[in-house]
């Protein structure tokens, strides 16, 4: 039964990823909105489209391992999402810009993890298109840290969260 479980849990992590991505692209949305015009709002807007991307994507993945998309889940993401977004207007530049870069760097992770399960069943296909979401959300998490590097709340961020 190691394939049932697999697949399980392969599921599982491609329901969270779907709901997270439009959690994310929701937010992003909100934010580059809130930038003036300048090449971080530009490539802020293309990790939006990346983001669809990546949902399209891992919707196709799901509905081939005759799952669905967890209704609950989608409905608290998207709010999450539009209110993240929201409060990019108020809440200032460094903390939406940092908390992305945390979140990024937990999506590469969660698509690699992903990515063994596909293995263990033998879906080369889905393994390799995971691995190219994680790839491309470890650049994201390069993005984001860069933009917060050298700010005067990084040090105490660190500190607090342990992530730097
Ligand atoms: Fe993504
Ligand atoms: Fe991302």
């Amino acid at each position: 039964m190691a394939h049932e479980a697999a697949k399980r849990d392969l599921i599982r992590i491609l329901q969270n990823a779907y709901s997270g991505e439009i959690a994310a692209a929701y937010a992003y949305r909100g934010h580059w909105k809130s930038l003036k015009d300048s090449p971080e709002k530009e490539r802020i807007k293309q990790i939006e489209e990346e983001e669809w991307d990546h949902r399209r994507r891992v919707g196709e993945w799901l509905a081939q391992l005759g799952a669905a998309p967890w209704r609950l889940r989608e409905k608290i993401f998207r709010t999450i999402g539009r209110v993240l977004g929201l409060t990019c207007y108020v809440s200032g530049w460094f903390m939406p810009m940092y908390f992305a870069g945390r979140l990024e760097s937990k999506n590469s992770v969660e698509y690699e993890d992903a990515a063994v399960f596909a293995r263990e069943l033998g879906m080369q296909d889905c393994v390799d298109d995971l691995l190219d979401m994680a790839r491309v959300e470890v650049e994201h998490e390069v993005f984001f840290r860069e933009v917060v590097s050298g700010h005067r709340l990084l040090p105490i961020m660190k500190r607090v969260f342990g992530w730097s």
